[in-house]
């Protein structure tokens, strides 16, 4: 028996039939785009991890194969050992050396940016869980670099980085 052969049964007739027709179909319409949405979800945090070339943690060379010692443009050679990056060992810490805010955004998943804001020229940008964020006037910025806010709108520089676990560079 289809729905439309039961409704009638049940003795509904006329525009309280298309009626329940009707949000019958919304009902349906509503699963779909929740499987639809949930699909979506478990697809973003792949694309997430696009916007930066950072590599985790094996020994002597990345997991994409790059030696550190190959890399060019080096900014910043961070031992992940010391105690002066210590706040590196946990996912949301950051540090700031030489005008360079180096943060783990994700587990063994570095990210680094300028500390220099493009609202102006001051070095008040720090990593704020899941973005960097200018103290000064509130500029936000995500992982890319992209500003995320009117203060943020010119963007800031991002880097690359590489690691091998016990060695982090930070080059451009
Ligand atoms: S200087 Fe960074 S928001 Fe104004």
């Amino acid at each position: 028996m289809t729905r439309l052969e039961f409704l009638k049964s049940m003795g509904f007739t006329g525009s309280a039939l298309m009626a329940l027709l009707t949000s019958c179909v919304h009902e349906e319409d509503t699963v779909v785009n929740a499987l639809s949405l949930s699909g979506t979800t478990t697809t973003t945090p792949s694309t997430t991890t696009t916007g930066t070339s950072n590599s985790t943690v094996t020994s002597g060379t990345t997991t994409n194969g790059t030696d550190l010692i190959s890399i060019k443009n080096r900014l910043l050679t961070i031992d992940l050992t010391s105690s002066a990056a210590s706040a590196l060992k946990t996912v949301g810490g950051y540090i700031t050396q030489n005008g360079i805010v180096v943060a783990q955004s994700t587990a063994g998943v570095y990210v680094a940016a300028t500390q220099t804001c493009s609202h102006e020229p001051k070095k008040a940008i720090m990593f704020n869980k899941t973005e960097y964020y200018c103290t000064q006037h509130g500029a936000r910025f995500d992982l890319t670099g992209k500003g995320k806010n009117s203060f943020g709108s010119k963007g800031i520089t991002v880097y690359k980085t590489a690691t091998d676990g016990k060695t982090l560079v930070v080059y451009s």
